[in-house]
């Protein structure tokens, strides 16, 4: 491992790859569920498990003539895993954008909590609670894997600038608790083996996992994936189908944009479908599966079939 230069050093646990090898099996469940503890989201939260985190409403974007996303309206309940899907330009990622501030909607709101989201700048929305990746993989390139994601916690942080020049105390600690969290984070997504790494020298399904963990380090109320299969094999999407459950399973939400089929119907608890930027579809996977409308929407897309 090369050392962590100016950022953050790597704490005492950058060599627990090879202590978690001497773990007994009743060692490494200890280990992990300590792990898990340290990644699960500490925040308040207004809606009990079960009950609607996030509203899309009547949602539109126009892009000139072009209507991304017409008059879309489904909910995101807390603690599922809500697939998105549809074949390409149906407008999943569109959707994403106007959730998260990087497009203003022609018409309609986005709730979270029962609190529209109006016109709050990106950094704010993260801020409130919607984190996500992208389609095509956003890190600091030249950054350590490990200060890819203590950038990330510090939507979390609370001490102001001036805190930060004069090294207040209350810095120091935040700091500290934040070089670990990203630790954490990056053994719970199984990539702490590469944390002194330039995020740039990292194998692809690396990369696609330490922006998982990225933006899990703003404890998102809701974690937004636009494919985080894609380019993966399958036994790199058996996996990535085991990290989402373990994510949510850790308290988080999850909203799934991901064209693979198998991977959709293995891990979600309900989906909604789009087409030509309108919602066709909206059920648990079996529904979906069988659905005439999402059938004649798949007919004719090569790389994908709803087996
Ligand atoms: N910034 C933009 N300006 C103009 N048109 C756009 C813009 N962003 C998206 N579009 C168009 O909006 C439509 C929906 O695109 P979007 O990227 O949301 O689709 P998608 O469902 O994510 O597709 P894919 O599966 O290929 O990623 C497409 O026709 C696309 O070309
Ligand atoms: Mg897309």
């Amino acid at each position: 491992m090369t050392g962590p230069g100016n950022g953050p050093e790597v704490p005492a646990e950058g060599g627990l790859v090879a202590e978690l090898e001497h773990m007994t099996e009743a060692e490494r469940a200890e280990h992990d569920a300590q792990v898990a503890d340290a990644v699960a989201p500490d925040r308040d939260m207004a809606v009990e498990i079960g009950q609607t985190l996030l509203e899309i409403d009547d949602l539109t974007v126009r892009f000139g003539g072009l209507t991304a996303l017409d008059s879309v309206s489904f909910a995101i309940r807390r603690g599922e895993i809500l697939g998105l899907i549809g074949p390409n330009g149906a407008g999943k990622t569109t959707c994403f954008n106007a959730m998260t501030g990087v497009y203003r909607p022609t018409s309609g709101r986005v709730l979270l909590e029962g609190k529209p989201l109006g016109k709050l700048a990106k950094h704010n929305i993260t801020r409130r609670g919607i984190a996500r990746t992208f389609q095509n993989i956003r890190l600091f390139a030249e950054m350590t894997a490990l200060e890819n994601v203590v950038v990330g916690t510090d939507a979390r942080h609370r001490t102001s600038v001036l805190g930060a020049i004069l090294r207040s105390p209350r810095h120091h600690r935040e700091e500290k608790a934040a070089v670990e969290k990203a630790m954490a984070l990056l053994e719970f997504v199984g990539i702490a083996d590469r944390a002194a790494d330039k995020a740039k020298n990292l194998p692809y399904g690396y990369q696609r996992r330490l922006e998982i963990a990225r933006a899990l380090a703003t404890e998102p109320k809701l974690l937004c994936l636009d494919e985080p299969a894609a380019g993966f094999n399958p036994a790199e999407k058996e996996q990535l189908n085991g990290l989402i459950r373990k994510i949510r399973d850790d308290g988080y939400t999850v909203l799934l944009i991901e064209h693979d089929m198998k991977l959709v119907m293995g891990v979600t608890d309900r989906i909604v479908v789009l087409e030509f930027g309108r919602k066709i579809a909206e059920g648990v996977p079996s529904e979906i599966r069988e659905n005439p409308a999402v059938i004649a929407a798949y007919l004719g897309v090569p790389d994908d079939d709803l087996a």
